[in-house]
């Protein structure tokens, strides 16, 4: 996409984040293109991530899509391409959109492009992580808030949420049936119902940077009241077998999967393709790693074929 990213340089790089974590050799500087969607353009993440790698010697051009006309038709063309274009999505932004044309033409992303799909849309991450023995709650998918009057009474209470939602919007807990008729949902987006899975009040948040697991407690939207002290906590080995299966199935490198400890035990809720590894220790530096190792992985040659000619004159000649 040339000509429509913004290079970062080393002067930009934030004093805070200049730590002594030695980075791949600066001889041989990868070629990145960060997408940067609206909402985190002044977020840590992934800025931090962009300016460890820059320290370190990379390239990294930051394209954001929301202000900038994108040249897609040349991505192709591009004989510089980048090793890896890089996106931290946000739930229906245009970023994606982008990282699958780069995708499309043979080019590297991290996240793979179809592994972000599978987490982000929570109806096909359900019957994905089902399939693959991952505990996952049963989970019923209702374009119309209307079918939800079809989920068994057995599954009550439930819980009801948008199927491509993101950051703990519009979870809402149903007691009985009858309370569904006083849900106010958006109905312009699809939905998901779960029965509630009792739990002690908070998730477990588990990260995996690529490099390293890390478990974090945090407050469950379902349980405002309930006082949680939030903290990064030792991994259970258990927990980050969970997490590396989760990452396998669904072809992720960098996410994070969120679960809650059960009466049956531990329970996958949700999975999260490049999240913001709040309290993670030196999270940027193990991702700018994880980036870096990810791009220098072969990939198919960029699809080249040969120029198309139009032969207006046979079209002309029928006419
Ligand atoms: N089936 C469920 N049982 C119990 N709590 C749930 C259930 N589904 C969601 N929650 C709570 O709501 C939170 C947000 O749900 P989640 O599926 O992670 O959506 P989001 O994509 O908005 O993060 C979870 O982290 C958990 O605390
Ligand atoms: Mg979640």
């Amino acid at each position: 996409m040339s000509g429509t990213a913004g290079r970062l340089t080393s002067s930009s790089r934030p004093t805070a984040l200049m730590r002594t974590v030695p980075g791949p050799s600066h001889s041989d500087p990868a070629r990145l293109c960060f997408i940067v969607e609206e909402r985190y353009e002044g977020d840590v993440m992934p800025a931090s991530v962009a300016h460890t790698l820059v320290g370190w010697g990379h390239e990294v051009d930051v394209l954001r899509p929301h202000s900038v006309l994108t040249d897609v038709s040349s991505l192709v063309l591009d004989e510089n391409a980048y090793d890896a274009y890089v996106l931290k999505t946000v739930s229906s932004g245009p970023g994606l959109t982008l990282l699958e044309a780069a995708a499309a033409v043979g080019l590297r992303t991290v996240n793979d492009h179809r592994a972000i799909r599978l987490a982000r849309d929570k109806a096909v991450a359900a019957c994905l992580a089902r399939a693959a023995g991952i505990p996952f709650p049963t989970t019923y998918f209702a374009p119309r808030s209307v079918l939800l009057s079809q989920v068994p009474r057995d599954h009550y209470p439930l819980v009801v949420k948008p199927n491509n939602g993101s950051s703990c919007e519009q979870i809402h807990r149903v007691e009985t049936p009858r309370d569904l008729e006083r849900l106010e949902v958006d109905d312009a987006g699809h939905l998901i119902a779960q029965p509630y899975l009792p739990n002690p009040g908070y998730d477990v948040k588990l990260y995996n940077t690529g490099c390293e697991v890390f478990a974090a407690i945090r407050q469950s939207p379902l349980h405002p009241g309930s006082p949680v002290h939030e903290r990064v906590v030792p991994v259970p080995a258990e927990l980050r077998d969970l997490a590396t299966t989760v990452g396998r199935a669904f072809g992720l490198d960098i996410y994070g999967v969120d679960v809650v400890q059960t009466r049956h035990g531990w329970m996958v809720l949700d999975i999260n393709d490049f999240p913001s590894f709040g309290g993670v220790p030196d999270a940027a530096e193990q991702l700018a790693r994880t980036i870096v190792r990810l791009a220098r992985r072969g990939v198919a040659a960029p699809l080249r074929r040969p120029p198309f000619t139009a032969h207006t004159d046979t079209l002309e000649a029928s006419a």
